[in-house]
């Protein structure tokens, strides 16, 4: 026989490749044997490999092959590392690889809006360029190792109440400087293979069939070549889609779908070229598929050397919130007792589609008992709140006062928190807060650790303690990798990528989380996270960006230099000024009132991560593009840098700066548009047509009306020109205002 040469798919009959267009079941593609197309296989992600065998399920009801639980998120958020993301993303790519998985969905991007979020274990941070950075970090790991990534969830899915409903209806502004960028940065620098659009709609139109988002965004101005791939379950109206820039539909609908976008196409409703246009994005994934698809049930990796990797990595992420009297690192000698069934059942993920079936599990007793002989045990609650709360919490009470130290280990059970739901208050369990401060009121020193997908609250016991460490979800060697922070075999370098409120209702989402009757309206505007804390002065229990370590560290001669009219070079040196090495995360904030629009107070516009020896100095560098001063201008539809003072500051967290230095900026010359719905002072302000028509204005007014002028503005200048001009016969012709309004736009 001869070998045929492969079909170009669009050249396929139109069954085929509407076929080609959406999953032959959950998880992978039709094969297209003609075109020399092997099946795809897509699943998650994104802190692990999850793929299910035998029947399958979506929501991870069944169980998948083992694969290593990574740090989620919001570990490899608080570690504020570009390497442990790419890292993470590498070693996923190669356990995806030997289990025969060519496109491994993540990472999730989504801002954390509110802490509530059910889904915020899955996302980096509450800021986008932090969330970007690691982000497109994740990708380049991944990618790099000949697996696709599926950037998600694209866009404004902050929220899991109604997530596949509800409209997050957000303002421009907003969307540019908040909810895009993370995904704008992913896009342009590390060119996904995927990006997979939301369940919710956006500002009133399903993310699946948002041509703005789909389309104009993300290919026309961001240059996304890849496919987008649905949510799982997320297109509503196929036709709609495939029109508005979705390609591949997951999971397939049993070949529903596919009959409508032939029908569409046969009767003159789709244009064929549309349908064409995804099939070449779809089969371009093949490109990743290096052996035919198959069931691996055995993973063929090096377990013991990712879980390793998982310990260390693992390790970079806690952040020490509290540290009182050097409770931490414990001390060779000292009696410890160990309290909490989290130290003994670690809560390590998440629940949901990203659950991992984990090769191994670490638990911090049995890590810390190695460490540290003689630790002594006692459960202190149950997970599911049953058994004799007083009796378990007097036990370990018993062993906190015989101890030199006792750690109590909390948090939240997978039950608390999870995809597909919202939590609706951030208070731990209370027989845990009973059990803390119960230990610490007998105990001489208290150590908390706490294991949770996003913040709980702190209040109620956090003065009790002496020492607080805030281990967020850690993957399958967070356990071990606790010990060896607990220990001092590793120095805490987290820091915080979200806000710990002191209330929920201090945070700013709080008045319009989750919505209502089908809308959640994003009321805050761009004030999320700390942007709204610092900018109202509201306080907080821990501060964006903060976390201890347990060296010190000093900052000092901050420089900055102007590189153009809306660009600087930052330069600050670093000291380590205490007895052991460790890391220190720089935090780059921008502060300006410049401009026409309420900026935050400061936002994040570079970060770098340094590792220092005890009493090692060292300068770094970072430049400030024109982004980092821009703000995003709905009248002109772009980024516009506002002349003017700019400060940058140098901060240990978002709320407190320890250097700051000031530089003007040429910025943008906006000269705006001007119709005659443009206001009185908008006229006369404006800088081409203003001077002219205050010429000709004035000359036509009595002795004395330049003095009246400034009041007269005040007074009616929000007066459209149309109606000022006509009404109150200010005498100005019309075919003046043609004249000005022509010389304004010559001029833009
Ligand atoms: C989730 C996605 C996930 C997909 C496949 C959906 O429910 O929102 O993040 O990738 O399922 O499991």
């Amino acid at each position: 026989m001869t070998p045929t040469t492969p079909l170009d798919p669009t050249a396929l009959p139109l069954e085929q490749k509407a076929a080609l267009l959406s999953g032959q079941d959950f998880w992978s593609t039709p094969p297209v044997e003609a075109a020399g197309l092997p099946s795809v296989v897509l699943t998650d992600g994104p802190h692990g490999v999850r793929r299910q065998v035998g029947d399958l399920d979506q929501i991870g009801l069944l169980e998948s092959v083992p694969a290593t639980c990574f740090p989620p998120a919001v570990a490899v958020g608080s570690s504020w590392d570009p390497e442990v993301a790419e890292r993470i993303g590498a070693a996923i790519g190669v356990e995806a690889r030997a289990i025969g998985v060519p496109v491994v969905l993540g990472p999730g991007v989504n801002i954390k809006r509110s802490p509530l979020c059910g889904r915020n274990f899955e996302y980096y941070s509450e800021d986008p360029l932090l969330a970007g950075v690691l982000g497109a970090a994740h990708v380049r790991g991944q990618q790099d190792a000949g697996v696709g990534a599926s950037v998600k969830h694209f866009a404004a899915n902050n929220q899991e109440t109604q997530r596949m409903q509800v409209s997050a209806d957000v303002d421009e502004r907003t969307l540019r400087e908040i909810y895009l960028p993370a995904f704008e940065r992913v896009v342009t620098e590390a060119q996904p293979a995927t990006v997979m659009c939301a369940y919710n709609k956006v500002n009133g139109v399903y993310a699946s069939q948002n041509r703005w988002l789909l389309t104009e965004v993300l290919r026309e101005e961001w240059g996304f070549a890849g496919a987008v791939v649905s949510d799982w379950g997320a297109v509503d109206d196929r036709v709609a889609a495939l029109e508005a820039g979705l390609d591949l539909q997951m999971p397939g609908d049993h070949g529903a779908g596919n009959a409508l976008v032939v029908d569409a196409v046969r009767t003159g409703r789709l244009d064929e070229a549309v349908v064409d246009r995804s099939v070449a994005r779809v089969a371009a994934l093949a490109g990743y598929v290096t052996e035919p698809a198959h069931a691996a049930d055995v993973a063929a990796f090096d377990a013991d050397a990712h879980h390793a990797l998982a310990r260390e990595l693992a390790a970079g992420c806690a952040v020490l919130l509290k540290n009182d009297g050097g409770a931490l690192p414990l001390a060779a000698g000292q009696r410890v007792a160990v309290v909490g069934e989290f130290a003994r059942t670690p809560r390590f993920q998440g629940g949901g589609s990203s659950h991992v079936n984990a090769t191994r599990v670490d638990d911090a007793l049995t890590a810390l008992t190695a460490a540290h002989p003689g630790v002594a045990f006692a459960a202190g609650f149950t997970l599911d709140g049953s058994g004799d709360v007083a009796a378990l919490r007097d036990e370990a009470v018993e062993l906190a006062r015989d101890a030199d130290v006792t750690v109590v280990f909390a948090g939240l059970a997978e039950s608390d928190e999870s995809e597909g739901f919202d939590r609706t208050h951030l208070d731990l369990p209370a027989a845990q807060v009973q059990l803390i401060r119960a230990v610490a009121a007998v105990a001489p020193r208290t150590v908390v650790v706490l294991s949770s997908g996003s913040v709980v609250s702190l209040e109620g016991w956090h003065d009790d303690v002496d020492a607080v460490l805030a281990g967020f979800l850690l993957g399958q060697a967070g356990g071990s990798a606790l010990a060896d922070l607990l220990t001092g075999a590793a120095d805490p370098s987290g820091r915080l990528a979200e806000t710990i409120p002191l209330r929920l209702q201090d945070t700013p989402s709080w008045l319009n989380f989750p919505g209502e009757q089908g809308h959640v309206r994003y009321g805050e505007g761009v004030m999320v996270g700390y942007r709204h804390h610092v900018t109202t002065g509201t306080p907080v229990r821990y501060p964006f960006g903060h976390g201890l370590s347990y060296t010190t560290f000093e900052t000092s001669d901050l420089q900055v230099t102007a590189t153009g009219a809306d660009s600087a070079e930052v330069a600050v040196t670093v000291t380590n000024t205490g007895g052991r090495t460790g890391r220190h995360v720089v935090q780059v904030y921008v502060a300006t009132s410049a401009g026409p629009v309420r900026r935050p107070a400061r936002e994040l516009r570079a970060f770098g991560k340094v590792s220092l020896a005890p009493g090692e100095s060292r300068t770094v560098t970072f430049a400030l593009d024109r982004r980092a001063f821009a703000y995003w201008d709905v009248r002109e539809s772009g980024w516009v840098v506002a002349p003017g003072e700019h400060t940058v500051q140098v901060g240990r967290s978002a709320a407190d700066a320890v250097a700051e230095a000031s530089l003007t900026l040429a910025g943008d010359e906006i000269v705006p548009e001007l119709t005659l719905q443009s206001s009185v002072a908008e006229w006369f302000e404006h800088p081409v047509a203003g001077p002219q028509l205050l010429e000709g204005f004035l000359a036509t007014m009595p002795e004395g009306a330049a003095e009246m002028h400034a009041g007269m503005l005040q007074m009616i200048g929000s007066m459209p020109m149309r109606r000022f001009a006509a009404d109150f016969g200010a005498a100005i012709p019309t075919d003046e205002l043609e004249r000005l309004m022509a010389a304004a736009r010559a001029a833009r």
